[in-house]
C-alpha cells in the first residue's frame, strides 16, 4: 500500500487532503467527523479583520466613556462578565479543536488592510494553532490603485504576520494577478511558507424584478480545479514554496492531477458541504488505488513529476495549447450554424 503522507507547512501530513476553511470547523462534532473520515488537517473558518477592528473600537469607546465618568459612578458601569468577543470565541474553538483532534489545526485570518489586525496572529499561535492561513479577499475596485499597490497590500500583510508569529504562514490568493509567479516569489521572500490557490470570488447577482444586487453563494464545480492545476504546475516548476490547491476539488482524479503537478495539499470544501465529511474517505481510497495501479510507492514519488519544469510537454500549460484547444472544437451533433 502506497505511503500517502505529504509535507505541508513544515508538517508531515498523513495524506494530502485538508479540510479547507468552512463552517465545518465551527462545531467540534463535524471537525471530528472530518478527522475520522481521514482529513489530514483542518483549516478553521476565518477570523475577520472587520470583526476584530469593530470590537476594538467598541472597547475603546467603552473605556473612553468610563474615563470621562464620575469617579463614584465608575463602579456602576457594567463589567460585562459574560461578554465574549469574536476573538474570545475563536480562540476557545481553536483550543477545543486542538484538545480533541489529533490532526493539525490551521487557523485562518481574513482581512485586507496592511496593519491593525495582523497582530492577532500571535493570539492564534498562543492558542495552539499549528499554522496560519491568511486570506486577503480583496476586490480591487479603485481606479487610482495600481496592480503594484494591490500586490503591496498582500506583501505588507505578510510582512506584519511574519513579525507577529513564528508558526508557518500560508497566503490564500485570488486568481486575478497579472503575473502570479512573480508575485508568489515576492510573497515567498516576504516569509510566506505556502500559497493557497485560489480563492473563489463569490459573484453578486442582479434581481431583475427588484433591480437589487444580491450576493449569492454557489458551491464550486469540478471544472474549476483545472485552473488551479495549471498554476500549481507553473509555480512548482519555479519556486520552492509549498502549494495547496483550493477550488473545485471534488474527486480523486482532480486531486491526483494537482499532486502530479506538485501540490503539497489539496483542500476540500464544497464536496464536504454537499456530501458530508465521509467524502474524504472515498477520495482517499481512490487515490490509494490509483497509486497502487501505477506502482507508485508514495505520494512524494509522484508529486511534481508533471510540473511545468518536469512535464514532457510543458508548453501545454502555456499559450501553445490555446489555439489547438480552440481548433479542436466540433459542433454538437444536430446543431447547424
Ligand atoms: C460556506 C463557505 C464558507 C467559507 N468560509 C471561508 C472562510 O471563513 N475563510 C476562507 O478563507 N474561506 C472560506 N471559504 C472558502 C473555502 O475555504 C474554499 O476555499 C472555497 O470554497 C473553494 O473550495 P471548494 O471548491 O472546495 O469549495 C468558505 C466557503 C464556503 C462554501
Amino acid at each position: 500500500m502506497a505511503d500517502l503522507s505529504s509535507r505541508y507547512l513544515g508538517m508531515n501530513l498523513k495524506n494530502p487532503l485538508v479540510a479547507s476553511a468552512s463552517p465545518l470547523s465551527k462545531e467540534l462534532d463535524s471537525a471530528r467527523h472530518l478527522e475520522d473520515a481521514g482529513a489530514a488537517a483542518i483549516v478553521m473558518y476565518s477570523l475577520w479583520e472587520e470583526d476584530l477592528l469593530a470590537e476594538e473600537r467598541q472597547y475603546e469607546r467603552f473605556m473612553h466613556h468610563q474615563a470621562l465618568g464620575h469617579g463614584e459612578a465608575d463602579s456602576f458601569l457594567p463589567s460585562q462578565p459574560n461578554f465574549q468577543s469574536t476573538l474570545d470565541q475563536y480562540l476557545e474553538q481553536l483550543q477545543s479543536l486542538k484538545a480533541h483532534l489529533e490532526i493539525p489545526v490551521i487557523a485562518s485570518l481574513n482581512g485586507v488592510s496592511e496593519e491593525g489586525w495582523t497582530g492577532y496572529g500571535r493570539d492564534l499561535q498562543e492558542a495552539g494553532a499549528d499554522a496560519l492561513e491568511v486570506n486577503v479577499y480583496y476586490v480591487a475596485a479603485d481606479p487610482e490603485e495600481t496592480a503594484a499597490d494591490v500586490e503591496r497590500r498582500y506583501l505588507d500583510v505578510m510582512a506584519h504576520l511574519e513579525d507577529a508569529v513564528s508558526i508557518p504562514v500560508s497566503v490564500k490568493l485570488s486568481p486575478q494577478f497579472s503575473s502570479p509567479l512573480h508575485f508568489a516569489r515576492h510573497l515567498y521572500q516576504a516569509g510566506a511558507d505556502a500559497v493557497v490557490i485560489f480563492n473563489r470570488f463569490y459573484q453578486s447577482d442582479i434581481d431583475l424584478d427588484t433591480l437589487s444586487v444580491e450576493p449569492q453563494l454557489q458551491l464550486s464545480d469540478p471544472y474549476e480545479a483545472l485552473l488551479r492545476v495549471r498554476w500549481a504546475a507553473i509555480l512548482r516548476g519555479a519556486l520552492d514554496v509549498d502549494i495547496a490547491v483550493t477550488g473545485g476539488f471534488h474527486n480523486a482524479d482532480d486531486a491526483i492531477k494537482a499532486l502530479l503537478v506538485g501540490a503539497n495539499a489539496v483542500q476540500l470544501c464544497s464536496v464536504l458541504l454537499k456530501q458530508g465529511p465521509a467524502a474524504v474517505t472515498g477520495i482517499l481510497q481512490e487515490i490509494e488505488r490509483w497509486l497502487d495501479d501505477k506502482e507508485y510507492e508514495s505520494v512524494t514519488q509522484m508529486q511534481g513529476s508533471l510540473s511545468h519544469r518536469n512535464a514532457a510537454d510543458s508548453a501545454a500549460f502555456e499559450r501553445e495549447s490555446y489555439r489547438a484547444v480552440l481548433d479542436s472544437f466540433t459542433p454538437p451533433p444536430g446543431v447547424r450554424y
